[in-house]
C-alpha cells in the first residue's frame, strides 16, 4: 500500500495582506522550530491570496521553509481577455506546487457549476499544478440524500477523464461544518472519505485511489486534528479559520505529539 504523507493545509481565504502573510509564515516556522517540530513527518501546505503569493513563495525560498504553496483558484482559460483571472501558467511560474479548486464559498457565491469546477482540474493539471479537489453536501443535502451522494456525484464529475497517473488531492468539506464549529465527527469523515476514495479507484485506478491523499475540512482545530488523523482514510486536513492563528496551526501540524489527546 502506497505511503501518503499526511498533509496539512491551511486556506486563508481573503485574510492576511502580503506584509502580513510574510510576518506569519516566518512566526509559524519559528513556532515549528520552538517545538522540534521534525519537517518531512508531514506535508505542510499555504493558501494564501494571490496578491499574497510572491511574497510568501520569495521567503520560503530564501529561508528555505519546508512549506508548500498552493493558491485558491485557478482559471480555465490559459491567458487572454479575461479580466481578473489568474492563469494556471502564471500560478506554475511563481512555484506554486498546488491550487484549490472547487470550494464551496466558489460553487455558491461565484456559481461554479460541476462543470466549471472539471475545467479548473483540466487547467491545473495542464500546468503541472496538483488541484486540491473540494466536494461536499450543505445540511439540506445531507438530510435529504444523506452524507456521501453528493460530494460522491461532485468527484465524479470533477475527475471523469482524468489520467491514472494524474496528481490530486480530495478535500472533502461539508459546507455545513465550514466555519460553524460543528466539525463531521472522525467516524463521519470516514465513512465519506472512504467513498470519495472509492471515486477516485473507479474513474482513476486502484493505484491512483491508493496514492491519492483525502482532506476533511470544516471546522478543524487543534483540538480535534488527531481525532481524524486516526481515521484509515483521513490523509490530512484543509483548515480554514485555525490556519491564520499562528499557535492553533503550528499545533494542528503537530498532531502527532498529541495523538492521544
Ligand atoms: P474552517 O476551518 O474555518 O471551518 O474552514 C474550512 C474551509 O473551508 C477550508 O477550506
Amino acid at each position: 500500500m502506497a505511503v501518503r504523507t499526511p498533509f496539512l493545509a491551511g486556506n486563508w481565504k481573503m485574510n492576511l495582506d502580503h506584509l502580513q502573510a510574510v510576518a506569519f509564515v516566518q512566526k509559524l516556522n519559528w513556532s515549528l522550530k520552538d517545538a522540534s517540530h521534525e519537517n518531512g513527518t508531514v506535508e505542510v501546505g499555504i493558501f494564501p491570496p494571490f496578491t499574497d503569493l510572491r511574497s510568501v513563495q520569495t521567503l520560503i525560498d530564501a529561508d528555505r521553509i519546508a512549506f508548500s504553496l498552493g493558491a485558491q483558484d485557478v482559471s480555465v482559460h490559459d491567458r487572454g481577455a479575461y479580466t481578473g483571472e489568474v492563469s494556471g501558467e502564471f500560478l506554475a511560474k511563481l512555484r506554486v506546487t498546488y491550487v484549490i479548486v472547487g470550494h464551496s464559498e466558489r460553487r455558491e457565491y461565484h456559481h461554479e457549476s460541476d462543470d466549471i469546477v472539471a475545467e479548473k482540474v483540466r487547467a491545473a493539471l495542464r500546468h503541472g499544478l496538483v488541484p486540491v479537489v473540494c466536494v461536499g453536501e450543505t445540511a439540506e443535502d445531507l438530510e435529504e440524500f444523506g452524507a456521501s451522494a453528493v460530494p460522491v456525484a461532485q468527484l465524479e464529475k470533477a475527475l471523469a477523464g482524468v489520467p491514472a497517473d494524474a496528481d490530486i488531492v480530495v478535500a472533502y468539506e461539508p459546507v455545513w461544518a465550514i466555519g460553524s464549529g460543528q466539525a463531521a465527527t472522525p467516524d463521519q469523515a470516514q465513512e465519506v472519505c472512504a467513498k470519495l476514495r472509492e471515486v477516485v479507484a473507479a474513474t482513476m485506478g486502484e493505484d491512483a485511489a491508493a496514492r491519492t491523499r483525502i482532506l476533511y475540512g470544516g471546522s478543524v482545530k487543534s483540538g480535534n486534528i488527531a481525532s481524524y488523523m486516526r481515521e484509515p482514510d483521513v490523509d490530512g486536513a484543509l483548515v480554514g479559520g485555525a490556519s491564520i492563528v499562528v499557535d492553533e496551526f503550528s499545533a494542528i501540524i503537530r498532531y502527532q505529539k498529541h495523538v492521544g489527546v
